[in-house]
């Protein structure tokens, strides 16, 4: 609706630029807003306060001429000038109904397909493999995978990329370790004691500090290692595949969609590097300081106007985290084919991958024009304010935080609900209590630092899983009770009442939201969207008698105004990765 009625407008300037009342440069982006109170329609443009100026003319006078030179069109009902002079919309109701309708018929809820669709590569969740994924890990791939599945609703074509850090010193002290331990041991006996990969991690780092022996092996190790060392590669392959294995446990307990195709690691790049590095100093960009091979761009200083080089060898002549990166960066664009490139990572790292997104153009890795966007995000804090810890000051392992949730929430559902026999308890504790962590994180506004909370995630009240879940099945179970199917409704919409006009204008909206979401990389827009439809059915149905209608054509309305919400309710939840239930 809002780029129609920016069409209209953009078409009514034209007009009036053709007559001579705005002079020719007079255009500019038309400004179209909905309205907060329905009074005044469904929206709003400011177009005549802003051009009244270069027209010469007041405002309001200027209104009127724009509204003269409106092209006709049957999705508005009226249009009216306010205040100084602002224009307000009134959308014609049939054209509501026929919406509502079409979103009805159709699968896909009638949420348009892209003009133009793009190829976006999306790197989320890349843990480093050397640890278990912890915390801080959740933020990247729970909000990363809502965006994703957005894009791919939307029409977009998404290719995933868990950038696992795999490469770094720290193989060679866990090789030198696996090493010792492999003698005595089987391969099962070898996976159960990587099955806490942290202890694991622990042991070879105290043998590291405490051996001087093992630390002279463990560095060796990690330049055979990337020499291509048989050996050595093997280890390392058997490390990866069972540290992977755990992450790949914790999506698939989130719901997170990633699978073992996504990975591509940073070892996946190390016959690049060097390639990197040739084609950089081949363009003239790099300069050695201090044996290290640097690259100096004019816009990177720190705060006392010192330059802040992006360093890709080191004078020992390895590689970095940067070099990797513009060798991915390069992949992404040539290989992969990328229009749009989505980092989902730590805000700390926002200038690693300015200086990144610089440098990959500069040096001609990426073309100009595709669009490179670090999604970052702030930390997760305990209840402190300070970043997540145990109560020992360990980090939190993902896996203990996903089951205290769920027990967590086991215990509130049972409570509530004493009479659902165990699989079905089990089912629904599940759904809440991994949902509730994943809502508690995508319903914030990812730039933020957020407080890890329990009780509020958990909270059958205000902006949370536990509240949308449950409204969903409130719409699903007036179905069940008048043994009717939601996907069998009938009718004409007949919107009478305020509450049922505000939750159809609402319902109609989605696809602009999931656009937003897309745009900008913020599944927050989609959960204050549903958390508000959730809460307009809630004063519609208060409001507006469903099944005891005695009208039996305002109860089929209304009986379709529940399905479309239920239906948008659902996919909703299901953008956001979470796990819709039928009753709880
Ligand atoms: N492994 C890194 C970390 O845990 C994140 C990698 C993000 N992706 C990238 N292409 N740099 O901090």
């Amino acid at each position: 609706m809002k780029e129609r009625l920016i069409s209209l407008i953009e078409a009514a300037l034209d007009t009036l630029i053709a007559d001579g009342t705005l002079p020719p440069d007079a255009k500019r982006p038309v400004q179209i807003d909905r309205t907060k109170d329905k009074s005044h329609g469904d929206f709003a443009t400011n177009i005549a306060l802003m051009l009244a100026k270069p027209a010469g003319m007041k405002p309001r006078d200027l209104a009127e001429k724009v509204i003269a030179a409106l092209p006709e069109d049957n999705a508005v009902a009226k249009t009216e000038i306010a205040g100084p002079g602002f224009i307000n919309f009134f959308q014609a109701s049939d054209w509501l109904n026929s919406l509502l309708d079409k979103a009805l018929a159709d699968e896909h809820l009638s949420v348009a397909r892209p003009e133009q669709v793009q190829t976006v590569v999306v790197d989320y969740s890349s843990p480093n493999l050397a640890k278990e994924m912890h915390v801080g890990h959740l933020r990247s791939s729970i909000i990363g995978d809502a965006v994703v599945r957005a894009l791919e609703f939307l029409g977009h074509k998404v290719v995933r990329q868990n950038h696992v850090g795999d490469w770094g010193t720290q193989f060679g002290m866990l090789l030198a370790y696996l090493g010792e331990q492999k003698g005595e041991e089987s391969a099962a006996e070898l996976s159960r004691e990587l099955s806490d990969l942290e202890g694991f991690y622990r042991a070879a780092k105290q043998r590291f500090d405490e051996s001087e022996e093992f630390a002279t092996r463990a560095r060796s190790l990690v330049v055979k290692l990337q020499a291509g060392d048989e050996e050595c590669l093997k280890l390392w392959r058997e490390f990866n595949t069972v540290s992977l294995s755990h992450c790949q446990a914790v999506y698939d307990r989130l719901g997170v969609s990633l699978t073992a195709e996504d990975v591509r690691g940073e070892s996946a790049y190390n016959d690049d590097l060097s390639q990197v590095v040739a084609d950089l100093d081949a363009k003239g960009l790099l300069s050695e300081d201090q044996g290290a091979q640097c690259v100096f761009m004019d816009e990177y200083k720190n705060k006392e106007g010192d330059p802040l080089p992006v360093i890709v060898q080191k004078a020992d002549g390895g590689y970095l985290y940067a070099t990797t990166d513009l060798a991915a960066l390069r992949y992404r664009a040539g290989t992969l084919g990328a229009d749009r490139m989505l980092y989902f990572v730590d805000q700390r790292q926002a200038l690693h991958f300015q200086q990144m997104f610089s440098l990959s153009k500069l040096a001609g890795f990426v073309p100009e024009d595709t669009d490179l966007a670090h999604m970052g995000f702030g930390t997760m804090n305990g209840p402190d304010g300070r970043p997540f810890k145990t109560r020992d000051g360990g980090t939190v392992k993902l896996i203990d935080l996903l089951n205290e949730a769920e027990e967590r929430a086991y215990a509130l559902v049972k409570d509530k609900n004493p009479e659902l026999d165990e699989d079905e308890l089990r089912t629904i504790a599940r759904a809440v209590g991994i949902g509730a962590v994943k809502y508690a994180d995508l319903s914030k506004n990812r730039s933020s630092d957020y407080i890890f909370n329990f009780d509020q995630m958990l909270s059958f009240e205000g902006n949370t899983a536990p509240y949308l879940l449950y409204a969903y099945t409130r719409v699903a179970s007036i179905f069940r009770k008048a043994g009717l199917d939601m996907n069998q409704v009938s009718g004409e919409f007949q919107l009478q009442e305020e509450a049922e006009q505000a939750l159809a204008a609402r319902l109609v909206q989605f696809g602009e939201v999931l656009q937003s979401v897309a745009d900008k990389g913020l599944p927050n827009l989609l959960c204050l969207y549903l958390y508000e439809l959730a809460g307009l059915f809630s004063s519609f149905y208060e409001h507006c008698p469903i099944l005891n209608s005695d009208d039996e054509d305002l109860k089929q309305s209304r009986l379709k105004l529940a399905a479309l919400t239920a239906r948008t309710l659902k996919q909703g939840m299901e953008l956001l990765g979470l796990r819709p239930l039928e009753r709880m």
